[in-house]
């Protein structure tokens, strides 16, 4: 297929010839990996990595699809963030943090690694140990960050989970991960409001919870209150830690400004270093689970090419470290090239909407990396916030998380990169670890709405059908679904065999430019966030007024997809929908459910619109006609073959709903 010339926009000459990654590389690299693929990843493990224990070999596959990369190699990943730029970079910022307020803290790699050094000390003191679960529900801070390295050099396994998800999402990860230790802090300010993270913290382990050790930053100035009825420990953070410091100091003889060194565990390239939740097709989410090698040595090459990055540079990607994002592009990535980061805890509009803005002039940001649906909303808020801001410390943006758009790609790319800076439209997902498909700065053309190519050393096909696959393993690829083989081999490794199957539809064009065309099964992305339909329609059905529900997706200016609930109520609520006095307007019980909704999974899953109907549209085979739905919940008629519904009238009575409800 061809594209449109007229749509390629040419790479900046600077690009070209300054890019840490240029087309001769580009080349070399292309064909080595055609001459030798596993031999070119071996190298490039080797240049970028640093091994205690230099691995023999690169892939074992005697178990495929649960392929082990570089499993008798030895290595950190917080090692190869921290210790290996003291030396050359101690005093060079790692990491530039601002709240809300306007506080702002900056820490050099010094100084991050002496704190995930005593965090370390602190942790193993509770017992802590290689392969334990360690749940972090934080927000976007530095201690978030401290606790995930300290947990990467212990080996200790963690598993963070946004700090916007409920009760009850949290308490299902824990319970399956067995976490003994939960760590959290005691709030944070979003739009000004006090978000209490203990309280839900608290809420998801009380009753019968394997948590043994609840740990708490004090990050607000409320006071702590450290009891509970709850039969675990407690524990203040900051306190036990200042002890712990102090002791240590006086007993190694160390002067005040020293830190115990803390060793880090060598693990194997292929032992696990983080479990990350993220939905799929069925009503569970699923522990995607990494290696420790491969994930670095990928989300540090990624950085360097996709990203440009270079030591000069403050990058700031907006993603929190709740999503695969803040993992690979916040957390290791850019730490493991030396780059100095900058993240943000609050909203983008507070207290106006220009605080990126504002940010990017103060802070002197380089590197943007951000997500459409914030690009949308920036759109919608107006060119005024953005003309009060000097922007022109921006060379490289970045999109990832849904497909961009063409309209507001060149949006972005005139209004916030001054037509100077390359987009980087960035494809990939919480599995394969790091940015699969994408432009490549210094290599590339660019062509708006479209991703790019697949990069080096990545096999992206697209079959017949339009399903996008990769047909060989890389590194960073996820290495299994925690507690679920079979779901890890029947989700991503069967439909296509022997090829990794993410579940996107994708279009190829020439010089292999891959457009996303978005999900081919029921998982759907609101606000860049990935949520199961029967996820949502599993929580649905937890309320005692839900009889049976269908959730659908349809397109939202900002959002990009917005959720739909068609909902059945339980005998005899149906017919008195209106009598207020017995069960409540039909309104309020709308407002309940969505209510209900965000209390199960989170405010992010909280349905655009309830529609409460008398039957769903089922085939004779019991199946929800979904694509019916669809048609229904945007106000068109439904169109295509409808003889196999069960019960026609079912059609006529959706639509006067869905119309009442206007
Ligand atoms: C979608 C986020 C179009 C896609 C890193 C994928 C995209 C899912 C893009 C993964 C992009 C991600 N263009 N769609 N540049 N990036 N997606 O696991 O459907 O939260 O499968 O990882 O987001 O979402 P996840």
């Amino acid at each position: 297929m061809q594209t449109n010339s007229e749509e390629i926009i040419p790479l900046p000459l600077n690009f070209k010839t300054h890019a840490n990654f240029n087309l001769e590389n580009y080349k070399d690299l292309q064909a080595s990996f055609q001459q030798d693929y596993l031999g070119t990843w071996a190298k490039l493990a080797q240049e970028e990595l640093f091994w205690h224990k230099d691995f023999l070999q690169t892939l074992d596959d005697s178990e495929k699809p649960f392929y082990k990369w570089f499993p008798d190699g030895e290595t950190n990943i917080s090692y190869n963030c921290l210790d290996i730029h003291l030396k050359d970079r101690g005093e060079k910022a790692a990491l530039i943090f601002e709240d809300e307020a306007g506080e702002s803290e900056a820490f050099s790699y010094k100084v991050l690694h002496a704190r995930v050094c005593e965090f370390t000390a602190y942790l193993k003191n509770l017992g802590v140990k290689k392969g334990d679960r360690v749940c972090i529900y934080m927000s976007l801070c530095p201690e978030a960050i401290i606790a995930m390295h300290a947990c990467t050099r212990i080996g200790a396994i963690h598993s963070v989970v946004f700090a916007g998800f409920a009760a009850h999402a949290l308490k299902d990860r824990i319970d399956e991960l067995s976490a003994k230790i939960l760590i959290t802090q005691n709030g944070f300010y979003r739009r000004g409001k006090m978000v209490n993270l203990l309280e839900v913290a608290t809420e998801a382990i009380s009753g019968n919870s394997p948590i043994e050790d609840l740990l708490i930053f004090k990050r607000v100035k409320e006071p702590l209150s450290l009891q509970s009825s709850l039969k675990i420990q407690i524990h203040d953070v900051e306190r036990e830690l200042k002890n712990l410091v102090h002791l240590a100091i006086k007993n190694l003889n160390l002067s005040t400004h020293e830190v115990p060194e803390q060793t880090p565990e060598w693990l194997s390239g292929n032992d696990t270093s983080f479990i990350l939740y993220t939905s799929g097709s069925t009503g569970k989410p699923k522990g995607i689970e990494h290696n420790t090698a491969g994930y670095l040595l990928w989300a540090k090459l990624t950085s360097k090419w996709v990203f440009d990055l270079k030591d000069e540079d403050v990058y700031w990607c907006t993603a929190d470290i709740g999503w695969i994002t803040g993992h690979s592009y916040v957390a290791y990535g850019p730490l493991a090239n030396g780059a100095t980061v900058f993240i943000y805890e609050g909203a983008p509009n507070f207290p106006e909407a220009d605080r990126y803005w504002a940010l990017i002039e103060k802070y002197k940001i380089n590197i943007f990396y951000t997500a459409p649906t914030a690009i949308r909303s920036f759109q919608a808020w107006g060119l005024e916030y953005i003309e009060k801001h000097d922007l022109s410390s921006l060379r490289l943006l970045g999109s990832v998380g849904e497909p961009i758009g063409t309209e507001t790609w060149k949006w972005f790319y005139q209004n916030i990169g001054k037509s100077k800076c390359p987009i980087v439209d960035t494809w990939w997902q919480t599995e394969t670890g790091g940015i699969m498909i994408s432009t490549l700065p210094g290599v590339n053309y660019m062509i708006p709405g479209t991703a790019g190519p697949a990069l080096p050393g990545i096999s992206a096909e697209i079959n017949p059908e339009g399903l996008l696959h990769i047909s060989k393993p890389w590194p960073s690829m996820l290495k299994g679904v925690y507690k679920n083989p079979d779901r890890y081999i029947k989700g991503y490794w069967t439909t296509i065999p022997d090829s990794y199957l993410p579940g996107d539809l994708a279009d190829i064009y020439a010089e292999g430019y891959i457009k996303i065309g978005g999900r081919n099964d029921d998982v759907i992305n609101v606000s860049g966030h990935r949520l199961g339909t029967a996820e949502i329609e599993t929580a649905l059905a937890k309320h005692q007024t839900v009889n049976e529900s269908a959730v659908i997706a349809i397109p939202h200016a900002i959002k990009g997809e917005g959720i739909v609930a068609f909902v059945v109520l339980k005998q005899g609520l149906m017919n008195s929908t209106d009598s207020q006095q017995s069960h409540g307007s039909t309104e309020e019980r709308e407002r309940i459910l969505k209510e209900h909704v965000a209390n199960e999974i989170g405010a992010h899953a909280k349905p655009e619109r309830i529609i409460i109907c008398e039957a769903l549209p089922k085939t004779r085979s019991g199946k929800v006609m979904r694509r019916l739905l669809k048609d229904i919940a945007q106000d068109r008629l439904p169109e295509g073959d409808l003889s196999t519904l069960e019960d026609k009238d079912v059609v006529a009575k959706l639509l006067a709903v869905a119309k009442l409800k206007r």
